[in-house]
């Protein structure tokens, strides 16, 4: 089982977390895509959502999720959200999709984010290069200053206006990369998520 059945089987393992009452952060990506059916099929009456995205948003509504603005102070009981790459020692790499800086804000808001991933995205250590969000003011200066970065072709600016950019780096010392990455001025958010955001990896697999 792998791929799509991999990840449909870690979604389906995570919709059972939710519970009535609960306020759950929904993230981004095909994983998740995957998730928001079986949730909306549990049919739980009291679920309030906020969605790391467009298109999660959009879509949670469409299957009649209530979704609703990420602008009270209180926390989320969950976060639920795929990754790229998992180390063994919980270090991800995120932001494939771009919204690795709304995804972060949510994944630290919650009390126990969980992570849903097909075993494609284990890894013995990260080798991505990492998704970094940048402010447009200064934009050639910060490319400059973080090194061997690019903008992503293709890609649209985040929901907050923000120009989403890969950043090649060895990866032995994640921590160091992450520091790096939070001290330049001009980048917003990277998709180096630390291993003490991540409550659970559920992992799609056979049986
Ligand atoms: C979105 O920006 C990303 O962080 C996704 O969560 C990540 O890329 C995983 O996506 P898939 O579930 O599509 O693999």
């Amino acid at each position: 089982m792998s791929g799509d059945a991999g990840k449909r089987a870690a979604a389906e393992q995570a919709a059972l977390l939710v519970e009535d009452g609960m306020r759950v952060g929904l993230g981004t990506g095909s994983t998740v895509d995957l998730l928001l059916p079986v949730l909306a099929a549990r049919g739980l009456r009291d679920v309030r959502c906020v969605a790391t995205s467009d298109a999660t948003e959009r879509q949670a509504r469409e299957l009649g999720l209530p979704v609703e603005p990420f602008d009270a102070r209180d926390g989320l009981d969950l976060a639920v959200d795929g990754a790229d790459e998992v180390a063994p020692d919980r270090w991800l790499i995120k932001g494939g999709g771009g919204a690795h800086t709304r995804e972060k804000i949510v994944a630290a808001a919650a009390e126990r984010f969980v992570v849903i991933v097909d075993e494609s995205k284990l890894v013995d250590a990260l080798t991505w290069a990492v998704p970094v969000e940048l402010l447009p003011f200064g934009l050639p200066a910060t490319l400059a200053r973080l090194g061997d970065a690019t903008v992503r072709e293709g890609a649209p600016r985040s929901p907050d206006g923000g120009v989403i950019a890969d950043v090649r780096a060895s990866l032995a010392d994640p921590a160091a990369v992450a520091a790096r990455l939070a001290a330049t001025p001009g980048v917003v958010d990277h998709g180096l998520f630390a291993p003490e955001l991540v409550a659970d990896v559920i992992v799609g697999r056979p049986g």
